[in-house]
């Protein structure tokens, strides 16, 4: 078995239907409504992963990022030991249509991972 190298780029699961623990530690966990109105505030909330990441000193959540296809939306960042690795963030899609939000994090061992979530913005 070759040792995998975390910081080669974007870490994605093996098979996504049946996640390893480490890929259920990192990949983040979107909430946000399937359809908005244009204009119109939403919360999302994100939390990293479906089960809960260590929020340690040694071992943390560094930052999520969140885009709107390719437009940078927010970022952030958290200090180990007084925060979890979870985040409520209100936004606002202005143009109708479909559009992909996708969370970015980086663990600082375990390095970037990934998630997306469709919206219809009506
Ligand atoms: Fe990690």
């Amino acid at each position: 078995m070759t040792e995998m190298n975390f910081f080669d780029g974007m870490n994605r699961p093996g098979n996504a239907a049946d996640l390893n623990e480490t890929e259920k530690k990192h990949i983040p966990v979107i909430g946000a409504p399937g359809s908005v109105k244009s204009g119109e505030p939403f919360e999302v909330d994100v939390t990293v992963g479906s089960i809960m990441h260590v929020m340690e000193p040694a071992h943390h959540i560094q930052w999520v990022d969140l885009y709107a296809d390719e437009k940078y939306l927010a970022r952030i960042e958290f200090t180990p030991g007084f925060t979890k690795a979870k985040a409520t963030v209100t936004l606002v899609l202005p143009t109708p249509g479909n559009v992909t939000l996708r969370a970015v994090e980086r663990c600082n061992i375990h390095g970037l991972w990934e998630n997306t979530q469709n919206i219809t913005v009506g």
